[in-house]
């Protein structure tokens, strides 16, 4: 099912291919459409291959090249229709989509409708959307129709039985269902088509100059995020596969070198590997690093499986006076005697293993048990303690956790072993990515990452996140070094005072709003943006001239004060010689984040933060 302008991409596709012999690169279709981005070429590509009109040929520069013929229909627009208050059916005349046969079935009649409102989100239909609906007068329970009611009042809802009357359903928790004795079908939904270019965001925005895109389509609602290595160890804010995966297909090709200037735990990374480019992560979390390596480093499954075993066997044959408990603070606050002894056993165990690749990883499982078994509330980033009564019930098996752990990362290992790249590299680096971390001027092909979001006050502390986990598994010389971490972050330390050389309205005004009401917060908001602004500066001199840095990044509120970081990076970035391609808004279904905070600290004074984040995509002039 594609749309008017789908069908001219493809047109100008098969006429290209016929011309040339090969297939126009993402840059030839921007150009010829004059679309904002590369972005937005891939999209329409990614439509024609998920209709079928396109085959899929991942990781080429040129990936669209073979073309398929596919029988198609052409489907009326008939209007629009609410999916909120019911309307009265608007016709459109002479519209049209062009779909696959096989899309709808061989039978039926079959028409379409522009959808007006949100009252189906969480059926994945949005304002602005095509729906397809095959004609019919009944339908089953629960299925989404286009019912007419109180004579000529058409709506978009899910149709139920109940009681001898109709209930119509939004799929949206902010509103009411509609019951009716009567309801006349016509027709239910077979497909749903998104508008992608239609839907702008122009909130903060102080003019034209830059606009919020927003696009559904990188929601990734519902998609498996744990494949592969990317499971086997919870760390805040992770990439959702899927994002990163599309920013490479988009902005690099396979061979190219890419970077992560804020690494984490290494998602980007791990999509890399298995989509054949080079990369280099920084990170200046010493757990990131860790973390990183071992999710980017492909151990034959048979060999770790083995070791695995053996380790099982030596942590039963490991006596109660042959460990040694770790020596870091707190470490009977934070832990039971009972699991420091069932920890240090699995830790000796693992020690001994000689392969130090599957030492580290099966390491891995064991920080993750650390978490699970220590006294820490596991739903939180920062360090809570379970208190009272809850908390003398605590006994965590430490052992069945590992193994569950262990079992599933292992399990992770064998997937990206067979499906990782051979002849590609990875190369973590330990440093600040404000500062000159060795990687040489002019070499990378592509920067894709997400930056801290600054205040680990009301948003991520990373180094509280890793703390215990980091004092048990080593990755410091003297454990106690692992409470300083937060204070070397982006944004750690608040500057002096508020004078600053920063080239960003957007800054300028938001350190005024939020210095009115608190100034030293207002001071750590402007050290996050320097730091920031000297790691635009770094990735500016490491990026090939014409190629893409993308940074997702949430527009964090501070004191009641919406930080527009999508606006400032832009700003910043253009002084530096980037130009801001576009900005896309994704919402965010499952990242690990606090959803909620209290941005004044008064106890249930809950505000939103990061349900959404945009995609910034600069390209170095
Ligand atoms: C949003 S997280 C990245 C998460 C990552 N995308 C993932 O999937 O795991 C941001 C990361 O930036 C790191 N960071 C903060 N300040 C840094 C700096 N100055 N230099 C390098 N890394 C830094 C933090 O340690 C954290 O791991």
């Amino acid at each position: 099912m594609i749309t008017k302008k789908q069908v001219q991409v493809l047109n100008f596709i098969k006429a290209f291919v016929t011309k040339n012999g090969y297939a126009p690169s993402l840059e030839e279709i921007k150009k010829k459409f004059k679309l904002a981005s590369v972005s937005t070429a891939h999209y329409y590509i990614s439509k024609l291959q998920d209709a079928g009109f396109l085959n899929k040929e991942h990781n080429q520069p040129r990936a669209v090249s073979t073309v398929k013929t596919k029988q198609t229909v052409e489907i009326p627009i008939l209007g629009a229709i609410a999916a909120g208050m019911p309307i009265e059916a608007i016709e459109i005349p002479d519209e049209t989509v062009t779909i696959t046969r096989d899309e709808i079935g061989k039978s039926g009649k079959h028409y379409a409708l522009r959808v007006q409102g949100s009252s189906m989100i969480e059926e994945g239909i949005f304002d602005g959307d095509i729906v397809v609906i095959r004609k019919q007068d009944v339908a089953e329970n629960g299925q989404t129709v286009v019912a007419v009611i109180d004579d000529n009042e058409a709506t978009l809802k899910k149709l139920y039985r109940e009681n001898g009357r109709f209930r119509l359903q939004p799929a949206n928790p902010t509103l009411f269902s509609i019951y009716r004795d009567e309801v006349e079908v016509r027709g239910v939904v077979v497909k749903i088509i998104r508008s992608f270019e239609s839907q702008l965001d122009r909130g903060q925005s102080r003019d034209e100059k830059y606009v919020r895109k927003i696009d559904y389509s990188w929601d990734y609602r519902g998609e498996k995020t744990k494949a592969h290595t990317h499971g086997i160890h919870t760390y805040p804010a992770m990439f959702i596969p899927q994002v990163g995966r599309r920013l490479l297909e988009t902005y690099s090709k396979e061979g190219d070198t890419i970077c992560d200037i804020f690494c984490g735990s290494g998602s980007s990374l791990v999509e890399s590997r298995l989509l054949g480019r080079n990369a280099y992560g920084i990170d200046l979390n010493p757990l990131a690093i860790f973390l990183a390596k071992a999710k980017t480093t492909p151990i034959n499954p048979q060999k770790l499986t083995k070791e695995y075993f053996a380790l099982l066997e030596r942590f039963e044959n490991i006596k109660d006076s042959e460990i040694q408990r770790p020596d870091f603070k707190n470490l009977d606050f934070w832990f039971k005697d009972a699991v420091i002894v069932k920890l240090a056993k699995l830790k000796k165990a693992i020690i001994e293993i000689k392969d130090e690749t599957i030492q580290n990883f099966l390491m891995i499982a064991l920080s993750e048990t650390v978490r699970y078994s220590s006294n820490t509330k596991t739903g939180e980033f920062k360090l809570v303690r379970i208190k009272g009564e809850k908390l003398e019930k605590h006994n965590p098996n430490v052992l069945t956790i590992f193994r569950k752990n262990a079992e599933k990362n292992i399990a992770g290992m064998t997937d990206f072993y067979k499906d990782a790249k051979k002849d590609s590299w990875t190369k973590i680096i330990y440093s600040d990515s404000s500062k000159d971390s060795g990687i040489k001027a002019n070499s990378i092909d592509c920067i894709i990452t997400s930056p801290p979001y600054g205040d680990s006050r009301t948003t991520v502390a990373y180094g509280q996140f890793s703390r215990l986990s980091s004092q048990w598994i080593d990755v410091f010389d003297d454990p106690n070094d692992a409470s300083g971490v937060d204070n070397d972050l982006l944004g750690g330390r608040a500057a002096k005072n508020l004078a600053h050389m920063l080239s960003s309205n957007y800054l300028s005004e938001s350190l005024d709003k939020i210095a009115k009401v608190d100034e030293a917060r207002a001071r750590d908001v402007l050290s996050f943006n320097i730091g920031l602004n000297d790691c635009l500066k770094q990735s500016y001199r490491m990026l090939k001239s014409g190629k893409y840095f993308c940074l997702v990044v949430g527009n964090r509120l501070v004191k009641q004060v919406r930080i527009p970081t999508d606006f400032i990076i832009a700003e910043l970035a253009e002084k530096i010689g980037f130009t801001c391609e576009d900005i896309i808004v994704r919402n965010i279904p499952g990242k690990r984040m606090p959803i909620k905070n209290s941005p004044t600290n008064i106890v249930g004074a809950l505000e939103e933060t990061m349900n959404k984040e945009s995609i910034v995509v600069l390209r170095k002039n």
